[in-house]
């Protein structure tokens, strides 16, 4: 191996390896993005052993001083981020580099390392989504008030305001910010200490690691502690949900930027165009949102079979987790801070809405519950309306201003500036 790096695990078996297995079995090219996160867990337990008289105060204290400097070095072919750091200590220290595992194994390092990388990667993706939903916020507070038509099965269903339809998509992403910050609880325990699986009969102090770490607990139960990977599952989850999320978004923006719909006109900085057709505006940008969803469906379902049939505890198939949970972490951060640029710089055709909103047909069941509220039962209103419809009739009154006007409760439409009082407390909160 390049740099002299030899498996942690060398004793146990005779000969070299075949440099082949290792070329196949390396995770390094992944999970050298936990090298922070390990290097930190490794400080704490390190400090712990030093705490614990388990080594010499001196040995962890030079360890601790070694850890900080840890590198990725360029061409490094350690098996694993893991074993990176452990030959580095020793080629700095030597002997004393060989007391950093102590009562540890890489089952726990990982599962460690992995749930501080996920915490900090939950406020990342909160963040993310925060900032697409300040970025509707903002387009629904100065648009807000036009008027375009509801759809539902993409027909013309009701009169509503650009407003109220912006911050029905902020819902959807409140939720999700929701289930990230389900998903940073459930990462946040320690399973340092638990070893391999069964942890250690060395006098280990993993409560003290778990809180020098900021988690909220420590593990209960060493098997569990190694084997769970319900944590980047759940962010997983989460991230897909809100990729789901981002879809809907990107398909309406591809309808709303069509011709055939025109409500909206991309900025030119973030259209594409077309190699051979000159007149071409493309939202390739809200495609590949598109398209990077079913990719999340992926991972995920990836991340869960990858898991399933897993006897307990630590088994090789789970070192797959962090390249699928890396990339749709990567995704729904990447797919929101563009869906907030493409928003904030999106030119929103008010007067075809409104023209659409005008066409006398939408605001057919308001005429309807007119007749409602004049006492006529309501199948016999829809039948009369439906009947005028067909024989030609367009309704100028209600106009669309005045049946939005018109809706009641909670939730409506026409109460839309509370509504917005109430996203911006969420979003002001997370601040
Ligand atoms: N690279 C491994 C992973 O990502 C680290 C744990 C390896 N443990 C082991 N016993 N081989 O899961």
């Amino acid at each position: 191996m390049a740099d002299g790096a030899s498996p942690l695990w060398g004793g146990r078996l005779a000969g070299g390896l075949d440099p082949r297995v290792l070329v196949f079995s390396e995770s390094l090219s992944v999970d050298a993005r936990l090298l922070a996160h390990d290097v930190r867990a490794s400080i704490a337990h390190v400090r712990m052993l030093g705490r614990q008289g388990i080594i010499p105060p001196g040995d962890a204290d030079a360890i601790i001083g070694a850890l900080g400097d840890v590198v990725l070095d360029a061409g490094a072919t350690d098996e694993d981020v893991h074993s990176l750091i452990e030959r580095q200590l020793v080629a700095r220290l030597g002997e004393v580099g060989k007391r950093v595992h102590a009562g540890r194994s890489r089952n726990d390092q990982v599962a460690t390392a992995f749930r501080l990388w996920c915490r900090d990667a939950c406020d990342d993706v909160a963040a993310a989504i925060t900032g697409l939903e300040t970025t509707l916020v903002a387009r629904a507070r100065a648009d807000g008030d036009a008027l375009l038509p509801g759809y539902t099965h993409v027909q013309r269903a009701q009169p509503i305001t650009l407003g109220h339809h912006l911050a029905a998509h902020c819902w959807a992403l409140e939720r999700d910010v929701t289930r990230v910050a389900a998903a940073r609880v459930a990462a946040d325990i320690s399973p340092l200490g638990a070893g391999a699986l069964a942890g250690s009969s060395l006098p280990l102090d993993p409560i003290s690691v778990a809180a020098e770490l900021g988690f909220a607990a420590t593990f209960v139960n060493s098997v569990d502690a190694v084997a769970d990977r319900d944590f980047a599952i759940d962010l997983s989850y989460a991230a897909t949900l809100s990729m789901v999320h981002l879809s809907r978004m990107a398909e309406e923006l591809v309808l709303w930027t069509s011709q055939e719909f025109g409500f909206a006109e991309l900025p030119d900085s973030v259209a594409q165009g077309s190699s051979m057709m000159p007149q071409k505006k493309n939202p390739q940008i809200a495609e590949h949102v598109r398209g990077r969803s079913a990719v999340s469906i992926g991972r995920l379902t990836a991340l869960l079979g990858v898991v399933k049939g897993l006897p307990l505890a630590y088994n090789s198939d789970m070192q797959e987790d962090k390249e699928i949970v890396f990339a749709l972490v990567d995704t729904v951060v990447g797919c929101s801070t563009i869906l907030a640029i493409a928003y904030s710089g999106l030119r929103f055709d008010t007067d075809r809405m409104s023209a659409a909103a005008g066409d006398g047909l939408v605001v057919a069941t308001d005429v309807a519950e007119a007749l409602v509220r004049a006492g006529m039962p309501f199948r016999e209103a829809h039948e009369q309306v439906a009947r005028r419809i067909a024989a030609g009739e367009r309704f100028l009154s209600p106009t669309a201003a005045e049946a939005v006007a018109a809706r009641v409760g909670a939730g409506s439409p026409a109460r839309f500036r509370e509504q917005l009082a109430a996203l911006d407390e969420r979003i002001l909160s997370r601040r």
